[in-house]
């Protein structure tokens, strides 16, 4: 920045303080966290002064259609929720006598009834574009009994969690309140992701799990697993077990064996949470090549090999006979038909004085383009996922390199604006946005806001290109994250995301964003997520 506009930004920003009085400071917590405030804010909802008192002795969770095991989990799941949020009232509100006879009691809860209208298997998996759609009463009337319906088991799990968030207390009585509320919910966008990276630093199991805990309060739906990359390869293969063995930071300690794997998959499909996971390429692969060198280029330096590797060689079959297998065993591991195959961020510079990289690209007469030879290994991916029956999603840069894709194929955007959905859904293929939701790019305080600025609908569009678009992801890569921090630096800025992509474009206005989502860190808090502090000074009785 120049002297000058260095100078012209300071009085810009000293007429703002002026004009908004910054310094003068009330006492109290910047922002007032709502009662029983949902996050994310559902399509409609009424909510009427008159309440009741739950209390864990007279309230229950009656299932009246079948039960199943996915059901029976999240009943005992939010019946803890509920029984610790009844303590913490009763660990803060100190025995206090209220008198509930003022005109807008409606008495005891007695019971949640929870209606499935399809069958539940108890075996099924979420999947792409599942109906998680709900509705939620808590009636006005003293009939004492809640109803929550939905066609299918992943709506019902949305609507536990709307109706566990809308359970509040008052920090000075020993009260559990819920208010008469009418909620009709469903998302305006069906995939809402969180990537997270376990190359950069290996995140333990338990940190996974928490992550998937804090996704379910922020009703997200995929979990983007970008597994390995150039740093390591925690990955455990049952084909090919030496590339952790070599690849991961250690063999042992810091990898995902089949068991972990299945672990993740099976706490993420219990809460309706699907496991998507990565394995980039021809990029970011170096730690491939310690078990498998011949995956990569060599790189040459004035017709001589220097001991260093690039990105994935393109010339050899080994290489996709290889990754063909691999991906057998993928689709055999991880419940899934969509996979991401990466194509991001490739280096030339490897490929450019590589002798053998040179004579083939001149038999494909594609001599100098190197684009071109990305193009190529992302179409033999492409080709291969495709005859494994799954379904790529990659990122722009395949797109931007014109590879021939199958119309299936997803596309995911982070280097560009919006303007990119509206060419990629201009050529019928499906749309992810990820550009403004980078977790790891940090600004100070309460930079969640600028998270929530952000629309994947903003561009100039036709019905059919806002259609594709099915939804985004917050991504958090992990070059200066690991156990220690990256939950509190995922959430609550995550839940900014969480919201853009589940509620309706203009749901609610800032001020009460802010102070729903105080309510929703603290409520994360009590939960166990260590969530960092969403809006400035305040305080939560967790
Ligand atoms: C819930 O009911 C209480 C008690 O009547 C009332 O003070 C509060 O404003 C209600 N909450 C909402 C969100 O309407
Ligand atoms: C991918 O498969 C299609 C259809 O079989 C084929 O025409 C195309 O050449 C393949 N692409 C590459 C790069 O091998």
């Amino acid at each position: 920045m120049s002297k000058q506009k260095c100078l012209q930004s300071i009085l810009i920003n000293l007429s703002i303080l002026i004009v908004s009085d910054a310094w003068i400071i009330d006492p109290g917590p910047q922002v007032i966290a709502t009662k029983g405030g949902v996050w994310p804010k559902p399509q409609e909802q009424q909510t009427h002064q008159d309440y009741f008192v739950l209390s864990t002795e007279d309230f229950q969770f009656n299932i009246i259609s079948d039960s199943c095991m996915i059901l029976d989990e999240a009943k005992s799941r939010y019946s803890k929720l509920i029984f610790s949020e009844e303590k913490i009232a009763k660990k803060y509100g100190g025995n206090k006598d209220v008198d509930f006879k003022t005109n807008h009691f409606l008495g005891y809860l007695n019971s949640l009834d929870v209606s499935l209208k399809n069958l539940c298997a108890g075996d099924e998996f979420p999947e792409f574009n599942m109906d998680e759609s709900y509705t939620l009463t808590i009636p006005t009337s003293t009939s004492k009994k809640a109803v929550l319906e939905a066609n299918s088991i992943w709506g019902i799990l949305r609507g536990l969690e709307t109706f566990s968030q809308l359970i509040y207390n008052n920090d000075d009585d020993p009260n559990v309140y819920i208010n008469a509320t009418y909620i009709e919910d469903f998302p305006r966008f069906t995939h809402r992701g969180l990537l997270l990276d376990t190359s950069r630093h290996y995140l333990d199991i338990n940190v996974i799990y928490q992550h998937l805990d804090a996704m379910a309060y922020n009703k997200m739906n995929v979990f983007h697993w970008h597994i390995v990359d150039d740093q390591s390869f925690p990955y455990q293969s049952s084909l090919f077990p030496e590339l952790s063995e070599k690849g991961a930071y250690h063999p042992q300690f810091e990898i995902y064996t089949a068991a972990n794997v299945a672990a993740i998959i099976e706490y993420a499909r219990l809460r309706g949470i699907r496991v998507v996971p990565e394995f980039d390429a021809p990029g970011h692969t170096r730690s491939w090549g310690i078990a498998i060198p011949q995956l990569l280029t060599k790189c040459y330096k004035n017709g001589k090999f220097i001991d260093r590797f690039g990105p994935m060689d393109p010339t050899k079959e080994f290489v996709f006979s290889f990754l063909s297998e691999f991906y057998g065993e993928i689709k055999s591991v991880f419940p899934e038909k969509y996979v991401h195959l990466g194509g991001d961020e490739v280096p030339f510079d490897c490929w450019k004085e590589n002798p053998e990289i040179e004579a083939f690209m001149k038999q494909l007469h594609i001599n100098h383009d190197y684009k071109a030879l990305q193009r190529y290994f992302m179409e033999r991916m492409l080709n291969i996922t495709r005859s494994q029956e799954l379904v790529g999603i990659v990122w722009e840069e395949v797109f931007t390199t014109d590879a021939k894709m199958p119309q299936d194929t997803i596309v995911q955007v982070w280097r560009n604006n919006q303007q990119m959905l509206n060419k990629i859904t201009s050529k019928g293929h499906r749309a992810l946005f990820s550009s403004c939701w980078y977790l790891d790019h940090l600004s100070s305080g309460g930079d969640w806001q600028q998270f929530y600025d952000c629309d994947a609908h903003d561009f100039n569009g036709q019905k059919h290109n806002f259609e594709l678009v099915i939804g985004g992801e917050a991504c958090m890569w992990a070059e200066s994250v690991n156990n220690e921090n990256v939950l509190p630096r995922t959430w609550p800025r995550a839940s900014a995301t969480a919201e853009k992509l589940w509620s309706a474009r203009k749901a609610d206005n800032i001020d009460n964003v802010k102070r729903r989502l105080e309510e929703h860190s603290c409520r994360m808090n009590k939960r166990g997520i260590p969530a960092q502090p969403p809006n400035g000074p305040g305080y939560c009785l967790s």
